[in-house]
């Protein structure tokens, strides 16, 4: 899709059904790597990243079977222990086979990611704790060339949190000679459902949602059968996109429990929230009220939100401050909001959001995935048409009316 046109000024209200997680699934589907058996993959989200990892994947020798209930990955042969530049830098996730090739085989070559539109984002923490579990790594022609005989366990300790990072290494560790601990690693749910399903494939991993994970290696992992966790980011989105509106929504197949941030925020904002089981539903009646936010590691604000709610926070009652301290150039959707007539200055790191009575529509052009997210919700906020140009493939923003 390279165009969304959106005629604003509606209230968005009905029910819409969660996907699983893009960033639940990219890494779990890396995880095929480490076994020959197969490993059975339900609640995949459908979208380009998927696509391109089953691509990627494939191209290595990996047999993916879709026509079954449960999408199966087979990598009883792999002959190809490359991800080569053209698919890594359409996809940065790429860099999650780095740990399962090289712990299963004994060597790996992937493209070095580039720059991306939200920030500079390193791979120095991937490689640096590969190297203290005995890898030789060489960067050769834009290529990471990592090689190990047999991986061994090391006492590892995150300079910051890397999600990725986290799970790279975990998913190298699960075959390494004895123990390896991760120290600082990132919590996120994702990383929490990454490390079920690699138990189940018969890893032994202690210390998933905390900031120290111990992981014992084993010699061999054998399939499993593993349904990816609801998105989060996506139900946030749906929310937000309600709340900005003045709309009614239900969520299902959602989880609340790993939304805190996110439905403390809405609260704030003036939003009525149920939960029941995996259902959420959201109620604004007023105009939201301006909320402050500062991006952190989970279970803090997530980076990922924070466009979104600068969306609502741009006709908003008040003013609010938006603190971005992930990635240093996120801020990228705000100069596509102010031609929608927004009130936003940025210093540096920080945005500051006058709320303002109504924004226009205009075309406005979309860098990364969650700035098109956001640009959707100011889109259904504005008055008359917005155009959504180079929109990035990503979730479906469908919502079925409920009558
Ligand atoms: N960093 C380094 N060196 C490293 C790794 C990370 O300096 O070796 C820095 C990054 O530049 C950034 C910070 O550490 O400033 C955190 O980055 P992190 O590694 O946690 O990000 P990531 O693993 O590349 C994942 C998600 C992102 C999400 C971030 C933060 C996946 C596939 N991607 O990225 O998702 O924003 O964690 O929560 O899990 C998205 O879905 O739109 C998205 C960008």
């Amino acid at each position: 899709m390279q165009k969304l046109a959106i005629q604003g000024g509606y209230r968005l209200s009905g029910e819409v059904k969660i996907s699983g997680a893009k960033n639940a699934a990219l890494p779990i589907m890396c995880a095929s790597l480490l076994t020959a058996d197969e490993l059975h993959l339900s609640n995949l989200p459908d979208m380009q990243d998927v696509s391109t990892m089953m691509k990627l994947l494939e191209q290595m020798g990996v047999r993916i079977d879709k026509s079954v209930q449960a999408t199966a990955f087979n990598a009883a042969v792999v002959d190809k222990l490359l991800a080569p530049y053209d698919m890594v830098k359409t996809m940065r996730a790429a860099i999650l086979v780095l740990g399962p090739l090289l712990t299963r085989f004994g060597e790996a070559r992937v493209s070095l990611p580039g720059g991306c539109a939200i920030g500079s984002r390193p791979v120095d923490l991937h490689i640096k704790g590969l190297i203290a579990m005995g890898a030789e790594i060489h960067i050769e022609h834009g290529y990471i060339h990592a090689t190990a005989k047999r991986l061994h366990g090391a006492h590892i300790c995150f300079d910051l949190i890397s999600v990725t990072g986290t799970e790279n290494l975990m998913m190298a560790a699960v075959l390494a000679d004895g123990v390896t601990v991760l120290e600082n690693a990132a919590r996120e749910p994702e990383v929490v459902d990454l490390a079920s399903c690699l138990i189940e494939m018969g890893a032994k991993i202690e210390g998933a949602g905390s900031d120290k994970i111990t992981i014992v290696g084993v010699s061999k992992l054998h399939g499993a059968n593993h349904a990816v966790m609801p998105d989060r980011i996506e139900s946030g989105t749906f929310l937000v996109a309600a709340a900005a509106t003045g709309g009614h929504i239900t969520l299902t197949h959602a989880r609340a429990d790993i939304l805190d941030s996110v439905l403390d925020k809405l609260r704030e904002a003036g939003a009525k929230i149920d939960v029941t089981g995996d259902r959420i539903s959201l109620e604004m009646t007023a105009r939201p009220r301006a909320v402050n936010v500062r991006t952190a590691p989970y279970p803090a604000f997530p980076t990922d939100m924070q466009a979104q709610f600068m969306a609502m926070n741009t006709i908003a009652e008040g003013s609010a401050i938006v603190v971005e301290t992930i990635f240093e150039n996120r801020f990228m959707h705000v100069q596509e909001l102010q031609r929608l007539g927004a009130q936003i200055e940025i210093e540096g790191n920080t945005a500051v959001i006058q709320g303002c009575d109504r924004l226009d529509g205009a075309t406005v052009m979309a860098t990364d995935l969650r700035a098109s997210a956001s640009l959707v919700i100011a889109g259904m906020m504005a008055q008359g048409e917005t155009v959504v140009d180079r929109l990035l493939p990503f979730i479906d923003l469908t919502v079925s009316n409920t009558p």
